[in-house]
């Protein structure tokens, strides 16, 4: 699947074109920014390990990166060290408190904001050595459709948007899913809808981004786009409270509604993604 790159950026030499997304990535991305991405990617990866996965974070949200200052870590090596080739790949990863791994951008990665044939090797080359080792490889990349957050997508096989219930996070939404049929081909888009007011939102909200997607956006003949509804996070004050303690709300208060909500999402992963192809 030569088509998992954006074809009209210039083509990386041979060797670094993916020919396919690696197995058993899966990166959690969003339309608009500030939805919970990175929450919900340390949360999953803390209930993952919690059903006994082997799970790597890897923070591919290069300009914004903050996972760091969520699971309240200060690295000595990041990403950037091993991009710039100060660092072994194996010294950059590090546990997090939920028992999961993490590879931290670092502050540096700022430079990498901006897509180079560079940076799509060194992302490839980290990735292809890095897959193997676990039974998943979260993605949390940054929001949109920059030329960066779109290759970091092209390396996952499984995609989870995350979008909230505010209108501007749904188009946004569908503008970003749009993009992900249109270049990469996706026909199956998983979706999150986090801060949710009630139960059974989440699912309204995604068959009718489903029915606007149908009637807007052209996909190839029998290859329909679907978007497969993950579940619900609900809006829960204790995720805030989480944060500003910089502790992982699975650990802090692993029985709040927005806890059990991504235990459940993590259930529903693991079934999907890690044992399908098992
Ligand atoms: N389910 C939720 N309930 C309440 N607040 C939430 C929830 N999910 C996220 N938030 C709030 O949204 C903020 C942004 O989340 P974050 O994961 O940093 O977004 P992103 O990575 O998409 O930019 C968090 O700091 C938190 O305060
Ligand atoms: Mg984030």
């Amino acid at each position: 699947m030569s088509d998992v790159i954006n074809p009209t950026q210039p083509k990386p030499p041979e060797a670094a074109v993916p020919l396919k997304p690696l197995g058993k990535v899966l990166a959690v991305t969003s339309g608009k920014g500030g939805v919970g991405k990175t929450f919900v990617s340390a949360n999953l990866a803390a209930a993952l390990a919690k059903l006994g996965q082997r799970v790597l974070v890897l923070d591919a949200d290069l300009g914004l990166a903050n996972l760091d200052v969520v699971l309240n870590l200060y690295p000595k090596i990041t990403l950037h060290d091993v991009f710039t080739g100060k660092a072994k790949l194996e010294d950059a990863i590090i546990r997090a408190p939920g028992g999961f791994s993490v590879l931290l951008a670092g502050s540096g990665m700022v430079e990498y904001s901006r897509l180079t044939p560079e940076v799509r090797d060194d992302f490839l080359r980290i990735m292809s050595g890095l897959v193997p080792h676990y039974d998943i490889v979260l993605l949390d990349t940054g929001a949109g459709i920059s030329d960066v957050v779109l290759f970091a997508v092209s390396l996952a096989s499984e995609v989870i948007v995350v979008a909230t219930p505010e209108p501007t996070s749904l188009t946004d939404a569908y503008a970003t899913i749009k993009v992900l049929v249109g270049q990469q081909k996706r026909q199956n888009i998983r979706m999150v809808i986090n801060q949710t007011a009630r139960l059974g939102d989440g699912r309204a909200i995604t068959v009718q981004l489903q029915q606007v997607l149908d009637r807007f956006v052209t996909t190839e003949p029998g290859r329909p786009l679907k978007l497969l509804h993950m579940g619900d996070i609900p809006a829960d004050p204790t995720v805030r409270q989480a944060i500003m303690r910089r502790q992982l709300l699975m650990q802090s208060a692993p029985s709040c509604p927005a806890a059990l909500a991504i235990a459940q999402l993590a259930l529903k992963i693991e079934d999907a993604v890690i044992h399908r192809g098992a």
